[in-house]
């Protein structure tokens, strides 16, 4: 089965997707009876490459920094209520970079993309943050999906682990780290690196938001914080409402003394309930090195979920990555069509 795509937001995320697509072409067809076809990349700064019968990934890829003159494509003046009109895209893929105040520009996108009947499929926090209800509520009456596993954890699965393969358990309290940038720096930072020299390295590799000021402040931990209370525990909250304090007045000397009391700093995002209410909040923590978060290193995310039915229930993986990211948006995508009876899976004998 086809399945046409446009990937709105062309930086590291969607590459990251682009490189798994390609990667996996023929076992996607295979396992899933499902052959991806990328129709349209809509890019913020380069325009918009529009091909109905689908564009050749690995040119795209190959020639980013000429992407006007690309080859065999039909480089258009196109805009997205065009390619959204006719039926030959079905799902959205939103990665655009993210803005906390307005949600924008994926905000406006995935609306778009929902009123023209294609499902989305998104890595974007703000317009999660922003406005949850809002298109939760829209992709309903829209009979389409909107899923954003690569707003929590990148690919490791968090938001469908509880939502999904939890489904029944009430989540009581949750602690974890959920930005790999700021645990990549202070990783390196205990490993003897500067702080910015830390910083430009979590931005080379691709884990940094487009402005880091969202990672190092912890906003980016605390829109995830909002994310978990509102979607995982039931209890929407505002931005405003999460208590927050980043790593920038974090020195090497605080990581090192902190070390030499047998602890290590992290920043730690708690959502707890408190009777009727849930509480979060995101600042740095002093744990004991055997506190189980304490040895979660790098761009390595890990959450605790306790839970009535199951206790402690914690996932550790990769928390940010241009592929890491893309494979959250690959099983979102995978799920839609599972979820809708449009995969039918074939295992190999
Ligand atoms: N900037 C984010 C992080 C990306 O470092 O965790 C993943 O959400």
């Amino acid at each position: 089965m086809e399945l046409g795509i446009a990937l709105v937001g062309f930086g590291n995320v969607a590459q990251g997707l682009a490189r798994i697509l390609i990667r996996k072409r023929d076992l996607l067809t295979t396992r899933y009876g499902i052959i991806p076809v990328v129709k349209a990349v809509v890019t913020g700064s380069k325009g918009t490459l529009w091909d109905p019968s689908g564009l050749d990934l690995e040119a795209v890829l190959d020639s980013m920094a000429d992407l006007e003159n690309l080859s065999g494509v039909s480089a258009l003046p196109a805009t997205i209520d065009e390619i959204l009109k006719g039926d030959e895209i079905s799902v959205v893929v939103d990665t655009t970079p993210t803005d906390l105040v307005t949600g924008e520009p994926g905000l406006s996108i995935i609306k778009r993309a929902i009123e023209s009947g294609k499902h989305v499929v998104s890595s974007s926090k703000g317009p999660v943050s922003v406005a949850l209800p809002e298109l939760t509520d829209l992709a309903t009456r829209h009979g389409v999906a909107y899923r954003f596993e690569g707003a929590l954890l990148s690919g490791t699965p968090s938001i469908n682990l509880a939502m999904e393969a939890m489904a029944g358990c009430d989540v009581v309290k949750v602690q974890g780290i959920v930005n790999g940038t700021t645990n990549y720096i202070l990783t390196r930072m205990e490993e003897g690196m500067g702080y910015e020299d830390a910083l430009a390295e979590a931005q080379d590799r691709g884990y940094a938001e487009t402005d880091p000021s969202g990672d190092v402040d912890g906003w980016d931990a605390a829109v995830k914080a909002q994310i978990i209370a509102s979607v995982i525990m039931g209890e929407p909250i505002s931005l405003d409402q999460v208590e927050r304090r980043g790593i920038s007045e974090i020195s090497r000397s605080d990581v090192l003394a902190a070390l030499d009391r047998g602890n290590r700093i992290k920043l730690i995002a708690q959502v707890e309930r408190r009777g009727r209410d849930v509480v979060a909040s995101v600042s740095p923590m002093e744990l004991p090195l055997d506190h189980p978060l304490a040895g979660v290193m790098g761009a390595t995310n890990a959450i605790t979920y306790e839970t009535d039915n199951l206790k402690d229930v914690t996932i550790v993986g990769p928390g940010a990555g241009r592929e890491e990211t893309g494979q959250a948006l690959l099983a979102d995508l995978l799920a839609i069509f599972r979820e809708r009876g449009g995969l039918v899976v074939r295992r190999s004998a």
